[in-house]
């Protein structure tokens, strides 16, 4: 049977725009302050696993249809309480967000180019049609949240605390529908140094083109929980074969677009003989990370090689490892930082990379990248 209805068109974005004027009442000035009273000790950054110390406080915000945006909260992190028809549950409605704080030497917390995080998390609540929000008045909640916390930034330069906002659908239905209530809420967790020895360590990689991690049409350019939730099962096989990250290789050529969880980049000679750092461009199955676009744009104003965002097969890769033409190849991302699966030239602008991005972050370099938590 071929159902077919005609509707007045309206964009993702109209609706969200439209619902963001009628709840413009999500302002960090209402903000409510009741942090909890009883402290945690803060656990060594060094002996830290990713993700699972979490501080004492989080940023809790209510959506409904009706009423819009609730006063934002910054209360004690406590278990949330949810019908169990919730479309977060049976759907994946649900989105979050990477980003970190950083104590610089200068004792000051800086957070790093937060403004893009706020706009791939307002582009993702379109896409899985959550509500929309003002990202200037959410930054601003969560530079609170990160001041109250501010004693959970490790005092040190190789770690960080990690910022995770998740927004999700809360309606209690089992409808397969746009939400009409959701939960922004923002968690904090202290994470120490990716790499434990401060240096790059070369990872080997599984590339099976049987799994694919995003495709077109899909949603592999925002930050949907399904997205990852779904990767696991090729994690964990490439494991079992030995290997530590997923290379996710994407149609017939066997494009290479992405690394376990990180931006891909390649520094090699090109077919032409040309000196390039090459990342795959965004058409729709790449996450556009935050560090792919600060590589991108230090490597642009250092103007010493070509920078390009194009397509690279893996039988391109190939004809360059038998031509030696392969000088590095590295992965991007907030969490993990770089990492070099090959370091036939020794990791020279994976490393040099690093230290920029960590001179801005720790404030050794001043840029307007950076916004001040206090
Ligand atoms: C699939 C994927 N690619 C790349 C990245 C890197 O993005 P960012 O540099 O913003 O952390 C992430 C992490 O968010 C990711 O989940």
């Amino acid at each position: 049977m071929l159902l077919c209805v005609n509707l007045p068109s309206i964009s993702a974005q109209e609706v969200t725009s439209k619902e963001q004027r009628l709840n413009s009442e999500a302002k960090a000035a209402d903000l409510i302050i009741n942090p909890s009273t009883t402290l945690k000790d803060k656990p060594d950054p060094n002996g830290l696993v990713f993700g699972t110390v979490f501080t004492d406080n989080m940023l809790f915000i209510e959506w409904s249809l009706t009423s819009g945006w609730e006063a934002p909260h910054i209360k004690p992190l406590e278990n949330l309480s949810l019908h169990p028809a919730v479309s977060a549950f049976h759907y994946a409605v649900e989105l979050f967000e990477g980003m970190k704080a950083y104590r610089g030497v200068d004792g000051k917390i800086r957070l790093f180019r937060p403004r893009l995080n706020m706009d791939r998390m307002l582009r993702s609540a379109v896409r899985a049609t959550l509500p929309g929000f003002d990202k200037e008045e959410l930054l601003e909640c969560i530079r609170k949240l990160v001041e109250v916390e501010k004693e959970w930034v490790p005092y040190s330069t190789s770690a960080s605390l990690y910022i995770r906002p998740t927004l999700i659908g809360t309606e209690p239905s089992l409808g397969v529908k746009k939400p009409s209530k959701a939960l922004l809420y923002v968690i904090l967790s202290p994470v120490g140094p990716y790499f434990s020895s401060g240096t790059f360590n070369p990872i080997s990689l599984w590339a099976d083109p049987k799994y694919v991690r995003a495709w077109k049409g899909g949603t592999g350019d925002c930050k949907l929980g399904g997205n990852y939730g779904s990767s696991i099962y090729a994690q964990r096989e490439a494991m079992e074969l030995g290997c530590q990250q997923v290379l996710w290789l994407y149609g017939e050529e066997h494009q290479i677009t992405e690394v376990g969880t990180m931006n891909l980049f390649l520094y090699w000679r090109n077919e032409d003989g040309e000196e390039e750092l090459a990342t795959p461009p965004l058409d729709g199955i790449i996450l556009p990370g935050v560090t792919r676009q600060s590589i991108l744009d230090l490597a642009r104003k250092w103007e010493e090689f070509k920078v390009s965002e194009r397509y690279i097969t893996m039988s391109d890769l190939k004809a360059a490892l038998k031509e030696n033409r392969v000088k590095e190849m590295f992965g991007a991302g907030t969490a993990c930082n770089l990492h070099i699966p090959t370091m036939e030239n020794g990791p020279q602008i994976a490393t040099r990379f690093l230290n920029q991005l960590s001179d801005i972050q720790y404030g050794r370099e001043d840029s307007e990248w950076t916004v001040v938590v206090s």
